[in-house]
């Protein structure tokens, strides 16, 4: 904070109004507008693009540069020495674990992969064809039905408790969405497995054979929940922070922030790219694609590239690459049609004046649709894994808040609606 303040003069006012200025430790000064609010003025900011709507000490972001900090440390360097739990945990406390703060983190996250059993039960409520996203938004919501004991958000064990129990659930409900879709049994966590390992064993694994992971395919999926594990005040974080605000219980929270992250433009991309690149179909259809994407009257967009905050590059896309690239090695796929689109895709837009200009460079959602499709996970779960990852963003802010001081979020808005009238009874409407 600092001393600065800006002064605003608005036509029709005789006073100049003082707003103190903030100072973050990174980033652009923040100014406090809530004077405006006695003299009957609000800001208007559509989208919330100019607007801080909290004070945060968890993740920084500088779109123009390509940086991205958790806790100060720069995702290329966590994502090459670290590992997802370890994050979550840099995320959650503060600071990088101790071997034993570690050790205690992982093996507590590992007692709470197993869910209640009803819940088993609570899957069949669903149709088989269900999206995947569809069936988490309830699932999710409704362990605050199966969790009692961790619903009291003033009270910091019960809030840890449900930290706890998210991240470990997490990938064993998305695991069970799956299966439940193929109507193959779901598959118990298996606790000697590391936390991706672990996943790919509930998902692709059967209890009729012993499940055996590639360790490139873990540490691969690993960093993909690493790299999506948070991203500062995006749509669903915002939307966890305001349902959390007006005292909702965590897995609610959670379940509003899968909500928001369902939406193509946000954790829906991931899928939409692999749909676009079967759509295109050929490489020689590539450049009849890219037109539409260009074209004004088409509401046609390259998926998996631009992003609203990174307008340089996206940091995590560069990690992305090499991940896929070592995926691709492993698995030994070479002449995959829709790879061989992505790439010539990622040529000809990085070096189309239309893309360069804008500065619409590939995201990680372009990767990362690619390394799971490689891998084998349908696209209809892709935006399902970027939550799985997303969880411990979610609870971070959460957690950041209701441990702080905060109100309830309540936007204002420009009223363009009718001035007052006079109801008008249905025999004299027209
Ligand atoms: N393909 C073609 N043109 C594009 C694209 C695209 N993917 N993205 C933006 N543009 C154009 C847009 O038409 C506009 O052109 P003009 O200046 O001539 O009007 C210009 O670039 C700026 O676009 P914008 O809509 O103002 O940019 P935005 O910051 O509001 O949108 C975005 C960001 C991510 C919603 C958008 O780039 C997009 O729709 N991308 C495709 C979807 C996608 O990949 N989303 C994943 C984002 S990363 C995951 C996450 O963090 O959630």
């Amino acid at each position: 904070m600092s001393d600065k303040k800006a002064t605003l003069k608005v036509d029709g006012l005789d006073e100049t109004i003082e707003l103190p200025v903030y100072s973050g430790t990174l980033g652009p000064d923040v100014i406090d507008v809530g004077a405006l609010t006695s003299r009957d003025m609000f800001t208007y900011d559509p989208g919330f693009v100019s607007t801080a709507a909290c004070e945060s000490k968890i993740t920084y972001i500088d779109g123009g540069k390509g940086i991205l900090l958790h806790r100060g440390y720069p995702i290329d360097q966590l994502a090459e020495h670290s590992d997802y739990l370890e994050t979550c945990y840099l995320l959650l406390y503060g600071e990088l674990p101790t071997a034993e703060q570690k050790e205690t983190f992982v093996s507590t996250v590992k007692r709470h992969t197993m869910v209640h059993e009803q819940i088993r039960t609570f899957f069949n409520g669903f149709r088989r064809d269900a999206h995947p996203m569809a069936v988490m938004c309830g699932v999710v919501g409704a362990l605050s039905a199966f969790y009692h004991d961790s619903l009291d958000i003033s009270d910091e064990h019960h809030r840890q408790v449900a930290a706890f129990r998210l991240i470990a659930k997490m990938p064993t409900l998305a695991a069970m969405s799956y299966k439940f879709s193929i109507g193959q049994p779901f598959m118990y966590p298996d606790n000697n497995m590391g936390y991706a390992e672990n996943f790919l064993h509930m998902m692709f694994g059967n209890p009729c054979e012993p499940s055996n992971v590639s360790p490139v395919l873990a540490r691969a999926m690993d960093r993909i929940f690493l790299l999506h594990a948070d991203h500062e005040q995006n749509a669903s974080t915002s939307t966890v922070r305001l349902a959390g605000s007006s005292g909702a219980n965590p897995f609610a929270c959670i379940a509003a922030g899968i909500a928001a992250l369902w939406g193509p433009s946000h954790g829906g991309a991931n899928e939409a790219v692999l749909e676009m690149l079967e759509e295109i179909g050929d490489v020689s259809r590539i450049d009849e694609f890219v037109s539409r994407a260009k074209d004004k009257d088409d509401p046609f967009r390259l998926m998996g590239f631009g992003h609203r905050v990174y307008k340089n590059f996206d940091p995590r896309a560069k990690v992305m690459k090499e991940a896929a690239d070592d995926v691709l090695a492993e698995l030994g796929i070479e002449n995959d049609p829709l790879l061989a689109i992505a790439k010539r895709l990622e040529q000809i837009a990085l070096e189309d004046p239309y893309f360069i200009e804008r500065k619409l460079y590939p995201n990680v959602d372009f990767y990362s649709g690619i390394i799971l499709k490689a891998i084998g996970i349908p696209t209809s779960m892709f935006t399902v894994i970027f939550a799985v990852g997303r969880t411990v963003g979610w609870i971070a802010h959460w957690h950041e808040m209701i441990s702080g001081s905060y109100r309830i979020g309540r936007p204002r808005q420009l009223y363009t609606g009718h001035t007052q009238r006079d109801f008008v009874a249905l025999d004299k409407r027209s």
